[in-house]
């Protein structure tokens, strides 16, 4: 399991665990030419100050690299004026000076997991890349584990396994995060300290509200290699189970009240590569953890499972993968393969409330299944995905300080359709393909009053104006930004 770790680390954190496809969306014109400063003399600058191994031009063994091997293929098609791989804090308030000070475009990239062409890339501006800052460390005394933004999940998962913890969860208390502004200012936001405003923006405002340069997030106890304290895995449906599968996946966010049960539900749609005939298959992830508080029985945290997903568990399957697991195993389940690499991809996203009838998650899922037939020379694979969010991460969410999202109690399914096109599509069929995406975002829309999630977002469903602390957010934003520097010279959601 990858993810952006930057700010979205803390979405991750904060909502969806296991939600592979950590990533913000769009198909969007070409970066509009803001008085098109050429950034190319604040590189010369830049390089000056931080030397040539710290700032890369394009022909540099590093730039060449980062430039070419982008999760989504769609941002390999900018060519920024140079490439910042920072070392420390330091290194990145310099670059956001000069970024500042000559008025430049720019990107900030983590993980790179984005589908939001544009958002971690950026043409003829600088490109800071945290690479290099990936190291992470456990304190055992504070009981908190601090990571770079550069660190990957499941770098972070497997980095941490001897110490039998992982930052996983919504339980982030006293959390510290140094972030860099738009002046340049380095500070640490905490949950109670001065900054606590930007500390609640910064989860769901992303990093529209500042560079984070390090989380500390307190520590989850969940076991090493050996402790196979979970039970679960995967499991496959034919597309005749369909309708029974969403209904259990609708159910599931209504009827479970345990919160050691979580899941995530996906109806994919595969174009094969030889007869490009498109096929449906519905499948979930399923996990029960057992703790460790008891004494540890593989047979009883089964039969918690069984009875946490009985509703899955009773359709006809194609195929499964039930078993024992520790965390380190379930941080891994949703690797993504090499097969997945290597195309563009898009994302948007919806929710529905507990309530919805099964009716709109089935045309969902069908009219998702309409848009593969209709373009199925230019896509590799479709998927429509439900992570349910129960009450428990909400009330984790506001304990903690609460999030800029803010979503009512009553539970939900975050929805997200993700699309895969394959290498050499044509700018008209891509055009054509956004106008059947915007299609569906008009005809699925959020359930009045639920937040869109940022990260599976395209960027013209305005996901900030869908949360219930849009307000806040906007005032926030004012507050520490107030020549709106980051809306005016970087890519990503509007609305602030
Ligand atoms: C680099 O820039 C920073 C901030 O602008 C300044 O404090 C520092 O002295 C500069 N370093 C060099 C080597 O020019
Ligand atoms: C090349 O890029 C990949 C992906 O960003 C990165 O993991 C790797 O360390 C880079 N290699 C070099 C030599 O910079
Ligand atoms: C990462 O490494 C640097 C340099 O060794 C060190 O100063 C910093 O504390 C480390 N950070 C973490 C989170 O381990
Ligand atoms: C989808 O991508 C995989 C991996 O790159 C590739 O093997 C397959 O041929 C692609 N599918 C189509 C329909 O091109
Ligand atoms: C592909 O679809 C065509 C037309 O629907 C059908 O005749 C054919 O049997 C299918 N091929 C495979 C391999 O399923
Ligand atoms: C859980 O359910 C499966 C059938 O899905 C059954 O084979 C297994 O024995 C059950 N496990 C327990 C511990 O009840």
């Amino acid at each position: 399991m990858r993810s952006e770790i930057s700010l979205t680390f803390w979405l991750l954190v904060t909502l969806l665990p296991w939600s592979p496809f950590i990533a913000v969306t769009a198909q969007i014109p070409p970066t509009p030419s803001l008085g098109e400063v050429d950034a190319s003399l604040a590189c010369r600058f830049l390089q000056q100050n931080l030397s040539h191994r710290i700032v890369t031009l394009p022909g540099h063994p590093q730039y060449t690299n980062a430039t070419h091997s982008a999760w989504n293929v769609f941002n390999t098609e900018f060519m920024p004026a140079c490439i910042v791989f920072p070392r420390d804090a330091s290194h990145v308030q310099a670059a956001m000076k000069t970024i500042y000070e000559h008025r430049v475009r720019y990107a900030v990239q983590a993980g790179g997991h984005s589908a939001m062409k544009g958002w971690n890339s950026v043409q003829n501006g600088i490109l800071i890349m945290f690479t290099f800052m990936n190291n992470m460390s456990y304190d055992p005394k504070r009981d908190t584990i601090t990571v770079l933004p550069g660190v990957r999940w499941g770098d972070a998962a497997d980095g941490l396994e001897r110490f039998g913890v992982a930052p996983v969860g919504g339980r982030v208390s006293g959390v510290g995060t140094g972030l860099l502004l738009g002046d340049g200012r380095l500070v640490t936001a905490t949950v109670n300290n001065e900054y606590r405003d930007l500390f609640k923006a910064l989860k769901g405002g992303a990093n529209r509200f500042g560079v984070v340069t390090r989380y500390e997030v307190t520590a989850i106890h969940t076991g090493r290699r050996q402790d196979k304290w979970w039970f679960g895995g995967m499991i496959s449906y034919s597309d005749s189970a369909t309708e029974g599968f969403l209904r259990a996946t609708a159910n599931f966010v209504r009827e479970n009240r345990d919160s050691n049960a979580a899941m995530l539900t996906s109806v994919a749609n595969i174009v094969s590569p030889e007869t490009q005939n498109v096929t449906s298959l519905p499948f979930t992830f399923l996990f029960y953890d057992g703790g460790k508080d008891t004494v540890y029985s593989a047979e009883k945290t089964e039969r918690l499972f069984n009875a946490s997903f009985s509703q899955f568990l009773s359709l006809p399957r194609l195929s499964s993968s039930l078993t024992p697991l520790s965390y380190i195993d379930v941080a891994h389940m949703l690797d993504e393969g090499p097969a997945q690499l290597g195309q563009g991809q898009l994302f948007g996203a919806s929710a529905f409330a507990s309530d919805d009838p099964i009716q709109r998650y089935l045309e969902a899922v069908q009219f998702q299944r309409r848009i593969t037939e209709q373009f199925k020379d230019i896509l590799n694979t479709t998927l429509v995905a439900f992570t349910p969010v129960l009450d428990e991460q909400i009330y984790a969410g506001r304990k903690r300080g609460g999030n800029a999202f803010d979503p009512p109690l009553g539970g939900y399914n975050a929805v997200q359709y993700q699309v895969s096109v394959n290498p050499g599509a044509t700018s008209r069929e891509l055009a054509l393909l956004n106008n059947a995406r915007r299609q569906w975002f008009r005809n699925f829309p959020p359930t009045p009053g639920l937040p869109l999630y940022i990260n599976e977002c395209d960027k013209e469903q305005e996901v900030f104006k869908t949360y219930g602390q849009y307000e806040f957010l906007k005032r926030i934003y004012a507050k520490y930004d107030p020549t709106s520097f980051n809306v005016k010279f970087s890519d990503g959601p509007s609305g602030l």
